[in-house]
C-alpha cells in the first residue's frame, strides 16, 4: 500500500539488505530500519518492530536467510531457528515459516542454502500478499451484500480490533483487504477501529485507513458493545494470531469480549484467516494457546506526542501491579465464519476447505 503516494510493502530486501517499516513510531513517525544480524532480527520481533501474525512470520523466514548468508551449517540453521522460535510464542506463524524454512534448507547442500533460503523467504512474503488479496475479494463479497441492504447515504459500518492491516502482513492486511477492496470498488464504508490497550496498535489501524481514504473513528475498546446495541456495527471483522482445526480464534487480546457483544447483538463476527495462521495440531485453543504475557510496561505507560515529540508517560500509580495478557481466544461458537484465501467457511467446517489437513 502506499505512503505518502509511494508503494511500500512491510518488509523486503533492497542490495542485500532487510528492511522493515519500524511499526513503534507509527503512527507519530513513519521510519524504516535495517535487520542487518541474527539478533537485529530477534529483535524486531520480540520488542514489535514488526508485529502482526503473517508479518512476523515472514520477517522469521528472512531471518533465517540472513543466517544461511552468515554460516551455511546444520549448526547456525539449528541456532537460527532456536534464536527465533521464542521471540512470539503466540502467532502461529513464526513457527509455520521457521518450520517451512528448516525443512527446506535441511535438504538443500550447505553451498546452495543462502541462496534458496533468500528465495523461500521471498516467496513467503510473496504468498503472504496473495493470500490476503484474495481474503479481500471473499471478504469483499460479503461486504457488498451488506451495503445492497442499504439506503443511500448509509455506510456499511464495521468495526475491527487490533491492527489486521497491511503493516501486520506484507501487504493488504487480512481483516482490512476487504476493506481496501470494497472502497476501491464505490462502496461506501465507516470503519470503528478498537483502541486495543495496551499497544493501541488501533492507531496503526487507523493510520492505514486514513492513508487509504477510508471513512473511520477511533473508539475505546469499551464502546463497541454500546455501538452494536444501538445497530451502529453491521459487521465485525478482525484477524488472528492463530485458530485451531476446530475454529476456535486467538487474537489481540479483547477480541474475545467483542466476540461476546456481537453474538448479543446479532452481529455477524467474521475473522480473516490465512491459512498459515492455522494451527492444525490443536484443537482445544483456551487449552493449547500459549499466551504471551508482556512487558508490564506496556499498561502502565502510553506512548504518545506532545509539545516535546514522541513521548512515553505513566498512566498507573508507580507501586501498582500490572499484568499483561496479550491474547485472548474466541471459541468457535462464537464466530460467524471464517475468511480463507480459499473461501469463508463456518469455523468447524474449516477441514473442508483444506481437505489435505483433514
Ligand atoms: O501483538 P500484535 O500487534 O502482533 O498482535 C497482532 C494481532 O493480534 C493481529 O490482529 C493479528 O496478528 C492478525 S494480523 C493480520
Amino acid at each position: 500500500m502506499k505512503v505518502n503516494g509511494k508503494p511500500y510493502r512491510s518488509i523486503w530486501d533492497e542490495d542485500g539488505l532487510v528492511k522493515v517499516i519500524d511499526q513503534r513510531w507509527l503512527p507519530h513517525d513513519f521510519r524504516i530500519a535495517t535487520l542487518i544480524d541474527l539478533d537485529g532480527f530477534a529483535t524486531a520481533i520480540r520488542d514489535m518492530w514488526v508485529r502482526g501474525a503473517p508479518l512476523i512470520g515472514a520477517t522469521a523466514a528472512y531471518g533465517m536467510a540472513h543466517a544461511m548468508t552468515t554460516s551455511p551449517t546444520d549448526t547456525t540453521l539449528t541456532a537460527a531457528y532456536d534464536r527465533l522460535i521464542d521471540t512470539r510464542p503466540t502467532a502461529i506463524n513464526l513457527k509455520w515459516a521457521l518450520d517451512r524454512c528448516r525443512a527446506t534448507l535441511s535438504d538443500t547442500p550447505e553451498p546452495q542454502r543462502a541462496a534458496t533460503a533468500l528465495t523461500l523467504a521471498r516467496a513467503i512474503a510473496d504468498e503472504d500478499v496473495e493470500i490476503n488479496r484474495r481474503i479481500g475479494e471473499y471478504g469483499f463479497e460479503i461486504i457488498e451484500k451488506i451495503a445492497a441492504q442499504k439506503q443511500p447515504g448509509d455506510p456499511v459500518r464495521l468495526l475491527t480490533h487490533c491492527n489486521a492491516g497491511w503493516i501486520a502482513t506484507v501487504d493488504w492486511g487480512t481483516a482490512t483487504s476487504p476493506m481496501y477492496q470494497a472502497a476501491d470498488k464505490g462502496i461506501d464504508l465507516h470503519v470503528w477501529v478498537d483502541e486495543t490497550r495496551p499497544r493501541n496498535q488501533g492507531a496503526l489501524t487507523s493510520w492505514e485507513l486514513g492513508s487509504h481514504g477510508i471513512s473511520h473513528s477511533y473508539i475505546t475498546d469499551n464502546a463497541g458493545g454500546h455501538l452494536m446495541q444501538h445497530g451502529l456495527v453491521d459487521m465485525v471483522i478482525t484477524g488472528t494470531d492463530r485458530t485451531t482445526a476446530t475454529g476456535d480464534v486467538c487474537n489481540k487480546i479483547g477480541t474475545y469480549l467483542k466476540a461476546l457483544a456481537a453474538h448479543d447483538n446479532g452481529v455477524p463476527f467474521y475473522v480473516a484467516l490465512p491459512s498459515p495462521t492455522i494451527d492444525w495440531t490443536v484443537s482445544d485453543g483456551i487449552r493449547d494457546i500459549p499466551i504471551e504475557d508482556r512487558d508490564p510496561r506496556e499498561v502502565s505507560h502510553v506512548l504518545g506526542t506532545g509539545p516535546n515529540g514522541i513521548d512515553s508517560v505513566r498512566v498507573t500509580p508507580p507501586d501498582s501491579p500490572v499484568a499483561n495478557p496479550a491474547f485472548d481466544v474466541t471459541p468457535a461458537r462464537l464466530v460467524t465464519g471464517l475468511i480463507t484465501e480459499r473461501g469463508v467457511v463456518a469455523p468447524h467446517d474449516l477441514k473442508s476447505l483444506f481437505p489435505e489437513h483433514a
